[in-house]
């Protein structure tokens, strides 16, 4: 029984419901331990082939919960390495998928970040509010922000905390694809459908390459793609799915 989150299941999805409606889904300690324990559940499952993540209508996360780390010391924020748990969501193995609708911001857009791809709907509102608390961005907003964005974009938006709507986020990168606000879901389940009926192998390497290129050098990142390339010949998925294109049907992965 959680108390933050709803799960369920959609086919060989998982999809992640983030359930604080009082609190515009602030991620506080307990949602982030059942959001970590959900996702490492759903990528442990052999049955699941991508992750959904998600939150309402009115808000995706509206950051880290403000209330709760008000009252923390800094030796404490020290001593429990307040953030540190986060990092387990970066061993996740599947591709996982963010639907945002509403506010996105500080921890909120940086979990957002997190994800492998990020669909919004035209509603969708995404900043760095930090700077206004008195802090900066601690999941990673100075970070994939400024990677995805570039210097003067991370530091307009990070400085200056203002927000921004979907189309520019889709305009800097930051969003892959504005849908509209009632086939948001479906569509970003449907595309994740997509994915978990491809071969598993090759869907972990396409994830584990691409995240590589933020990673390291691109002469490391092209050995490791091609490595990675090499390696996918040793699949009977590989086999099966060249022969399926020659043979002009589709094909039927042993190892999703
Ligand atoms: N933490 C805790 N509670 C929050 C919250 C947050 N981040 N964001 C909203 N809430 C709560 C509000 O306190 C309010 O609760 P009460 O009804 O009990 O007062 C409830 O959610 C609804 O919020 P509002 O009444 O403020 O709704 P609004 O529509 O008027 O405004 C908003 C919406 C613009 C998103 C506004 O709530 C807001 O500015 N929220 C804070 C955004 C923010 O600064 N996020 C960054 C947090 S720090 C961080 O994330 C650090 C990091 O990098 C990890």
């Amino acid at each position: 029984m959680t108390e933050t989150i709803l799960t369920e299941t959609r086919g060989r999805v998982g999809i992640v419901t983030l359930h604080r409606p009082d609190a515009l889904n602030a991620l506080n300690t307990t949602l982030m331990r059942e959001l970590i324990e959900a996702l490492e559940a759903f990528d442990a499952d052999e049955g699941i082939g991508a992750i959904v993540l998600t939150g309402s209508e009115r808000a995706f996360a509206a950051g880290a919960d403000i209330k709760e780390m008000a009252a923390i010391s800094h030796a404490e924020v020290i001593a429990r390495d307040l953030f540190s748990t986060w990092d387990r969501l970066g061993r996740i193995r599947i591709p996982i998928l963010a639907a945002v609708s509403g506010f996105a911001l500080g921890g909120g857009c940086e979990l957002a970040m997190m994800c492998d791809t990020v669909f919004a709907s035209e509603s969708a509102k995404f900043g760095q509010p930090e700077i206004s608390l008195g802090v900066i961005p601690g999941l990673g907003g100075s970070q994939r922000l400024t990677r995805a964005v570039g210097k003067a974009t991370a530091m307009d938006l990070v400085l200056t905390g203002r927000t921004i709507d979907a189309a520019e986020a889709a305009r800097l990168g930051i969003v892959a694809r504005v849908l509209p606000a009632d086939s948001l879901l479906e569509e970003t389940i449907s595309v994740a459908t997509g994915i978990a009926g491809r071969s598993r192998p090759a869907v972990i390497a396409a994830k584990e390459s691409v995240n590589r290129a933020f990673e390291s050098s691109l002469a490391e990142g092209l050995l490791f793609e091609r490595r990675a390339f090499y390696g996918l010949f040793a699949t009977d998925d590989r086999a099966e799915g060249m022969a399926a294109f020659i043979e002009k049907r589709p094909p039927e992965f042993r190892h999703r």
